[in-house]
């Protein structure tokens, strides 16, 4: 992934991003950590355009984000929140099915195609015909990142993607996505589970009151250089 971030800082009824800096040139899978309220979700939303900084610029791929060309931007990366957001009344096959004919302009019967080997990558096929409320949360959140990965994204971006589940779903899940990265996909990845962290991240940032305190490799993680990152995986048992 080539995205870079220059003096960007965001601003609700405080300041949540603080003049933050960041170069993520050649990483496949970044974890952003860090305690909650740090900004985390924000500086991800300011990743994938859904926010726009108040100061500072957004570069990817040599591009400066900007409003003319961030629909281009959007098509071209996977997004997948806390709880899914998968369409009620269709199947998990149509959700995706969907994505295909209307953003990638599939014919049916490829989108159909597609969209079940996107699912049998997740290990959904035998689920595809149900709609989401008839399925476990661990496998609606699976579909989600199915119809995340629909478009080819360049990247995926993740927000917490399972804390909204128990413990055994959260592994379901997150055994996936390390699956799919050994597939070839790209991750930015919000997440609280620091021994994910470990198995999957080749970047590091770690978030404190809106700035970027720590970055690095995950040796960051055997070797906190601030109070504030021992603390906090103090906090988190590791
Ligand atoms: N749309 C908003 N309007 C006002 N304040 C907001 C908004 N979004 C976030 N904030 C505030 O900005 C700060 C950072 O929020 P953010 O959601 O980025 O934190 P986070 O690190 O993702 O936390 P968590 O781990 O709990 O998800 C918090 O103080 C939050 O209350
Ligand atoms: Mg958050």
């Amino acid at each position: 992934m080539k995205i870079y971030l220059k003096e960007v800082s965001k601003s609700y009824d405080k300041k949540v991003i603080d003049n933050i800096d960041l170069n993520l040139e050649g990483y496949d899978a970044v974890a952003i950590i860090g305690k909650s309220g740090c900004g985390k979700s924000t500086l991800l939303r300011l990743m994938t355009g859904i926010e726009m900084p108040d100061k500072g610029r957004i570069i990817v791929n040599d591009k400066e984000l900007n409003k003319s060309n961030l629909i281009e931007y959007q098509d071209n990366i996977g997004i997948v929140f806390q709880k899914h957001n998968l369409f009620p009344h269709l199947t998990l096959l149509q959700n995706i099915t969907l994505i295909l004919e209307k953003i990638k302009k599939l014919p049916k019967k490829e989108a159909k195609e597609k969209a079940i080997n996107l699912l049998d990558n997740l290990h959904l096929k035998d689920q595809m015909n149900k709609r989401p409320r008839f399925v476990s949360g661990g496998q609606a959140q699976r579909a989600s990142i199915a119809r995340a990965l629909a478009t080819d994204p360049e990247v995926v971006f993740m927000d917490e993607p399972t804390a909204a589940l128990d413990p055994i779903l959260t592994k379901e899940v997150l055994d996936s996505v390390i699956g799919l990265r050994n597939l070839g996909t790209k991750f930015v990845f919000v997440t609280h589970e620091i021994y994910f962290v470990r198995k999957f991240a080749d970047y590091i940032i770690f978030m404190d009151e809106g700035k970027i305190v720590e970055q690095g490799t995950p040796n960051i993680l055997d070797n906190p250089q601030t109070k504030r990152l021992q603390l906090f995986l103090e906090n988190e048992g590791r």
